[in-house]
């Protein structure tokens, strides 16, 4: 066997100016206000670490996840991979109950639209507000109240459609994020719906201490687990993230093509 190549990398990656509150329109990225802070980082290739990952400790996990949904774009489909998706969550977590919302296809494609480009920009979507609205939304009212009550976490589920060729996704290690390096977004028509009201998340500002990973070669049968928001404010609460540019990118490199699952677990 031989030894396995470590594909750490150094790339831009685009902070929030310190203390702005960002408002950022997804189906028209040109009517957002997002002041950038553009900072060179490392980011490290996780691939020796996966073992030692855990979602308590770093805010996130890869796993091998196979699955057999291959069109993304039937409904049926996407619903079943949905479950999935929440079966995951639950197994991870040993949650109660773990509902999803959102699914989201990217890619970068030039015939994608605005909504499904990868996000290019350090941020954590969403916050307790936007966590407690998607409850209220998805379980009957005294449901909803009494799972508000106790310990709860937004975990999202992303996977790669083909294996990434480009615009990969970095994460950032959720011990090294702290909350006063955390500024509102106002995320205004997000999740592909021009009529919902404004879901609230953050951006992220510069501090040297973050430690970025990403998964070299991300392959459609790995799952990136990442928690978003912990209601334990003693837990590791905010794995930021960010899709970039990998510098090694050939220039007939494939589209990015991923789908995210949002799920909230419940304990
Ligand atoms: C997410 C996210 C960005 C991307 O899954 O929450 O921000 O480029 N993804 O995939
Ligand atoms: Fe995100």
């Amino acid at each position: 066997m031989g030894e396995a190549i470590i594909c750490d990398v150094e790339s831009v990656m685009k902070y929030v100016v310190r203390g702005e509150k960002a408002t950022f329109h997804p189906g028209d990225r040109s009517k957002s206000y997002w002041p950038v802070d553009e900072h060179r980082v490392k980011i490290r290739d996780v691939r020796p670490k996966i073992r030692e990952l855990s979602i308590e400790r770093n805010g996130f996990v890869v796993v091998d996840e196979p699955t057999c949904v291959t069109d993304f774009t039937d409904a049926a489909e996407l619903k079943r991979y949905c479950r999935q998706a929440e079966g995951v969550v639950r197994r991870l977590t040993g949650a109660d109950k773990v509902v999803s919302f959102g699914p989201m296809l990217r890619s970068n494609a030039t015939d994608a639209t605005d909504h499904n480009q990868p996000a290019f920009g350090a941020h954590v979507d969403y916050g307790e507000e936007s966590v407690a609205d998607f409850t209220r939304e998805l379980l009957p009212p005294d449901e909803a109240e009494r799972r508000l009550e106790r310990r709860h976490m937004l975990i999202n589920v992303w996977r790669p459609i083909v294996m990434v060729e480009s615009a990969p996704l970095a994460v950032c290690d959720a011990r090294t994020v702290w909350c006063e390096d955390l500024f509102d977004s106002e995320v205004v028509g997000g999740l592909g719906d021009f009529n919902r009201r404004s879901l609230w998340g953050f951006n992220l500002a510069y501090h040297p201490g973050h430690r970025w990973y990403w998964v070299p070669h991300m392959q459609p049968w790995e799952a990136l687990v990442f928690k978003l928001f912990d209601s334990d404010p003693e837990a590791i609460q905010f794995t930021a993230h960010s899709a970039f540019d990998d510098p090694n990118t050939p220039p007939d490199a494939a589209p990015r093509q991923s789908i995210e699952v949002r799920t909230i677990a419940y304990f």
